[in-house]
């Protein structure tokens, strides 16, 4: 019997690969398990092998998971990532960011608002109430995963500065620092132009899903998926989810966003999940989970359509892609 409503983020078990096992059989073994356990405790003791990262010192409400949902692994999330400042080299970004210093990590919340802040990291987290928040993520390149984040809600923070009546987007940037991110100082990688910025229309970003991600799996975020503070919208490709965030700004037009300043007719502003919408170059009706041998369906909007949909309402999704 179930008491609590299914949450909007919650996903069902039979949309969540168990070929993360598989995959992970090797950290499975190291821990000793043996017999026949069930699968949601081997998820568990997967998802608990890693002991470097730091719990996150804030209480948090956990997501229901009345489902016993079947996540990837912290070690999966956490080997495969995308961030350029390090590396394009998806599983070498770990160990290119594992001393990222984040310590006196600076945000400055600034433009159209009432109550401009520049505060620390420490300072921001501790005005917002932090939730588990368990989310498809879908990468624009075809890989999926399924990830517990840690985080408030971006639209406690927006209620916190008290946006002009003029503000309509909201534009996010990663910090500059040529000493934390190398590929910023040697440009050696550089498909794109640094800082990194993104940015969301004001109802996109007041939207319930819209989260500033501090943690996952219960620890602090680590490095390599963005490390202090991170943007996470789980219905659009994850390239609108920028990472290591030290300035948001409140303005009156259009951010112009990363990926579509470097490519535009590949990359748009919206990047809303669309299985019918292809990329110029590959097809964006399937994607594989990470650990997944199969492809599986990718869903309009990510599965998040009843929570989204209407926000684009009359819009020609082709166009404005
Ligand atoms: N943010 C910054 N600053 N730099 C990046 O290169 N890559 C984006 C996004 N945020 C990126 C970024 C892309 S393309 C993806 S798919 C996700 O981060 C990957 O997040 P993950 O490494 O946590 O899986």
């Amino acid at each position: 019997m179930k008491y609590l409503k299914k949450q909007p983020w919650e996903l069902d078990e039979s949309q969540v690969t168990p070929e993360n096992l598989f995959t992970n059989r090797r950290n499975f073994l190291k821990l000793g398990v043996a017999g026949l356990v069930s699968t949601s405790a081997v998820i568990q003791a997967l998802a608990n092998t890693n002991i470097d990262f730091k719990n996150l010192k804030y209480d948090y409400i956990k997501d229901a998971n009345e489902d016993k949902l079947k996540l990837n692994t912290f070690e999966q999330i956490t080997s495969h990532n995308n961030f350029y400042e390090f590396t394009t080299n998806q599983g070498k970004v770990k160990d290119l960011a594992k001393n990222m210093d984040t310590s006196n990590w600076m945000i400055e919340i600034d433009g159209l608002v009432e109550k401009p802040l520049f505060i620390s990291f420490e300072d921001l987290v501790k005005k917002f109430q932090i939730y588990e928040r368990i989310y498809r993520f879908r990468c624009v390149e075809g890989w999926s995963m399924v990830v517990p984040w840690n985080g408030f809600m971006l639209k406690d923070l927006i209620k916190a500065v008290k946006p002009l009546s003029t503000a309509t987007h909201i534009e996010f940037e990663t910090l500059y620092d040529e000493d934390i991110f190398p590929d910023q100082k040697s440009m050696l990688f550089s498909a794109i132009k640094y800082p990194y910025v993104e940015g969301l229309r004001m109802d996109e970003a007041m939207n319930d899903l819209t989260l500033m991600a501090v943690g996952l799996y219960g620890k602090d975020m680590p490095p390599q998926n963005g490390a202090p503070i991170r943007l996470i919208v789980p219905w659009k490709y994850g390239f609108k989810s920028i990472k290591s965030i030290s300035k948001i700004t409140f303005t009156n037009k259009e951010p112009l966003n990363t990926w579509q300043a470097e490519n535009p007719r590949e990359y748009g502003f919206y990047a809303n999940v669309n299985p019918n919408v292809d990329h110029p170059r590959w097809s964006q009706a399937k994607e594989r989970v990470l650990g997944s041998f199969f492809k599986q369906k990718t869903l309009m909007f990510n599965g998040y359509g009843d929570e989204v949909a209407h926000l684009y309402k009359g819009m020609d999704l082709k166009k404005y892609f």
